[in-house]
């Protein structure tokens, strides 16, 4: 049986089994990663009919908490973290033939269900989507989660109806990986855009290039202000949550839309009703783990015509398996900028 490397998140044994969690990187094989999915209920659990050979996968936000045994991602232990996966297709019992390469985002990966931050995948096939020809798999997995959600935000707008013409659009949290790829792909689709950072200094210029018109402090929305304020956005993506989407959404014009992807700032919303009884405004909430496959090919189409991949590439970097801890930190200390690769090798 073939061995992989994979970061391994783990529960010390203290406190009845429930102690600190710690992430580790090991040597597996395919029999720990077939012991996490057959503990589902027949039938009720995820079809995982697919083995990946995963070549990328990337740190988000949640492999950050991941990664740094902080609660609220990890489900189950011991779990391999990695909520994408993106590599090349060994066996499928389902619509997948060998070597297709292939990427998944969020459906359990890296939360319930063993993820990618190792060198193999056992996934639900149906969730996966094929790579775009036009695009690598190192360019895939760039995209990732972040990505895909990005993606799923641009489109809650336009299905809101929300146009160019309707007025300018915030991105918050505009230097990380959603809120950067948020940033390019409202403008490639023509939308004026503001980009909020706490990085005014360092990340005005990265953020102009990726097409906004006008980079904001975000200490301009993070305390509580008053619940109407005057009206400057026609729709907002907000990756931070907290006080800054509840300024954001009483700063939203007549019947603008604000699709509330993070919460990076704080999971609070203390706000008032009057934006959404007064100005008709919505609340669009983007779930990027639950998307069904449907979903997932459309918002995949898109990203496939929509992204820039020499900005792409610009906003992405990419470190070794081993790397994965460390870069977790820089995350969470806010000191990374756009995605991380992981290129997982070996
Ligand atoms: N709903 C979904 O399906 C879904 C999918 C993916 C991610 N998410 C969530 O979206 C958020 C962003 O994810 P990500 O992977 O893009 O993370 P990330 O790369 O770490 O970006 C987060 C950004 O938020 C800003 N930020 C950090 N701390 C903040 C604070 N205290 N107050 C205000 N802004 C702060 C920073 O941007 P600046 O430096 O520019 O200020 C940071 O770069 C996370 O909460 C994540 O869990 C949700």
């Amino acid at each position: 049986m073939q061995s992989f490397p994979a970061w391994v998140v783990r529960r010390a044994e203290s406190d009845g089994g429930r102690g600190a969690a710690t992430a580790s990187l090991e040597t597996l094989d395919s029999d720990f990663l077939d012991g996490l999915s057959s503990d589902d209920d027949a039938g009720s659990g995820p079809m995982i009919d697919t083995v990946v050979r995963v070549e990328y996968s990337s740190v988000n936000y949640k492999d950050a908490l991941a990664l740094t045994g902080r609660p609220g991602v990890v489900r189950r232990w011991p779990l391999v973290p990695g909520i994408d996966a993106t590599g090349v297709v060994i066996e499928s019992h389902g619509p997948w033939r060998p070597g297709d390469v292939v990427t998944l985002n969020g459906a359990g990966l890296g939360e319930s269900l063993h993820g990618g931050l190792a060198g193999r995948a056992h996934v639900e096939g149906s969730r996966l989507v094929a790579v775009p020809p036009t695009m690598s798999a190192r360019q895939a997995a760039a995209i990732g989660t972040a990505g895909f959600t990005a993606m799923l935000s641009v489109l809650a707008i336009e299905r809101h109806g929300v146009t160019p013409q309707d007025g300018p659009v915030l991105v918050t949290g505009a230097s990380g990986g959603v809120g950067s790829i948020a940033v390019s792909l409202l403008a490639h689709a023509g939308f004026e855009v503001t980009a909020s950072t706490g990085r005014v200094a360092t990340q005005s210029a990265f953020l102009t290039e990726l097409g906004a018109t006008d980079v904001i402090d975000r200490a301009e929305l993070a305390e509580a202000g008053k619940p109407m304020q005057t009206q400057r956005w026609a729709a907002v993506v907000d990756a931070v949550g907290g006080p800054t989407l509840v300024n954001a959404v009483a700063q939203l014009r007549h019947g603008g839309v604000a699709a509330a992807c993070g919460l990076a700032q704080s999971a609070d919303y203390v706000g008032t009703v009057l934006p959404y009884i007064l100005r008709g405004v919505t609340l669009a909430g983007i779930n990027s783990v639950e998307a069904s496959g449907e979903e997932r090919r459309a918002a995949w189409d898109r990203l496939e015509s929509d992204v820039d991949l020499r900005l792409l590439d610009g906003l992405t970097s990419v470190v070794p398996l081993s790397a994965a801890r460390e870069v977790a930190d820089r995350v969470l200390a806010g000191g990374v900028r756009g995605r991380t690769v992981v290129e997982i090798g070996g």
